[in-house]
């Protein structure tokens, strides 16, 4: 629309044609554009093809190409939704709904909200610690947060992930195995929860492949913010994966050590 309107208006304001010719690159079809220059009020050559139609059309295909990079990071995220992938007692885990029962557990937090405020995109965290102490819940609110803050996030526990991909080899599934890695890749945020749970006590080839699909999902997001919960020691996830798979992981990432009570016997006592 924008280019028929400027052109009427360059009908009316400009008649001089030069007998020129284009010699810019046409970033559109990627050869010289060579066509006919016109020749502006103050006696200036310019070509109309380059300086309006190809400049607009560049825009259009970049919005086009960044919403496709962001598609496959939406259609995840609303087939993740629509299966809720989250644990129901997470639905509700929010910041102001984490109590901190110790030291450890006001540090965890104070951390999980400057991590939130200087969100940039790139570094990690860890969050390690024995069963019910609110790793999950603190990361699950990360990612609420930061999808308030219009970033893109994914929650997803490892075991889990492993049957969904899994899943994505049967012909009839909706989703094919490189959308979800795509979108995994491309997602702002991204939490892996329960690392280690998907390879320990496993067969030999069972663990081989999951390793291998982690590391793959790892190595494709260097430079972006993942985010793990473990009950695992940075001792035994490193027998576990690794030390070269293990410290790519990491490299990026902060880490928090929470201690305590389990919370789930909360009410126990
Ligand atoms: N300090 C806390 N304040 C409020 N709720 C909490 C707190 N800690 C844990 N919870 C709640 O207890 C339950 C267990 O917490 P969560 O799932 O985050 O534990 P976890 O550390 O991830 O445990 P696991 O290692 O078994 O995965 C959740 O419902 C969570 O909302
Ligand atoms: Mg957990
Ligand atoms: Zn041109």
């Amino acid at each position: 629309m924008k280019s028929i309107q400027t052109s009427k208006v360059f009908q009316k304001n400009t008649i001089l044609t030069s007998d020129n010719r284009c010699r810019n690159i046409d970033i559109i079809n990627n050869s010289i554009c060579k066509r006919k220059l016109l020749i502006d009020e103050n006696g200036n050559e310019f070509c109309f093809y380059c300086s309006t139609i190809a400049a607009e059309d560049k825009e259009i295909k970049d919005s086009a190409e960044k919403a496709l990079e962001n598609e496959d990071v939406h259609k995840l995220m609303s087939a993740f939704k629509k299966k809720s992938l989250m644990n129901k007692d997470l639905h509700e885990a929010t910041l102001d709904k984490y109590y901190p029962q110790n030291e450890s557990q006001d540090v965890a937090l104070e951390t999980v909200k400057t991590y939130i405020n200087e969100f940039d995109c790139e570094r990690g965290l860890v969050l390690q610690g024995k069963p019910g102490l609110g790793k999950s819940h603190l990361a699950s609110a990360i990612v609420k947060e930061l999808i308030k803050k219009k970033y893109s996030g994914i929650f997803i526990s490892l075991p889990r992930l492993m049957t969904e991909l899994k899943a994505t080899y049967n012909r009839k599934s909706a989703l094919q195995e490189v959308e979800v890695l795509s979108a995994l890749q491309n997602v702002n945020v991204l939490v892996l929860d329960d690392l280690g749970v998907e390879i320990d006590g496993k067969k030999d080839d069972a663990a081989a492949w999951a390793k291998g699909k982690i590391y793959e999902v790892v190595d494709s997001r260097v430079g972006k913010s993942t985010i793990y919960t473990t009950n695992f020691t940075a001792k035994q996830l490193i027998e576990l994966y690794g030390e070269r798979d293990f410290s790519r992981m990491v490299q990026y990432c902060d880490s928090i050590k929470i201690e305590g009570k389990n919370y789930r016997f909360k009410k126990f006592s």
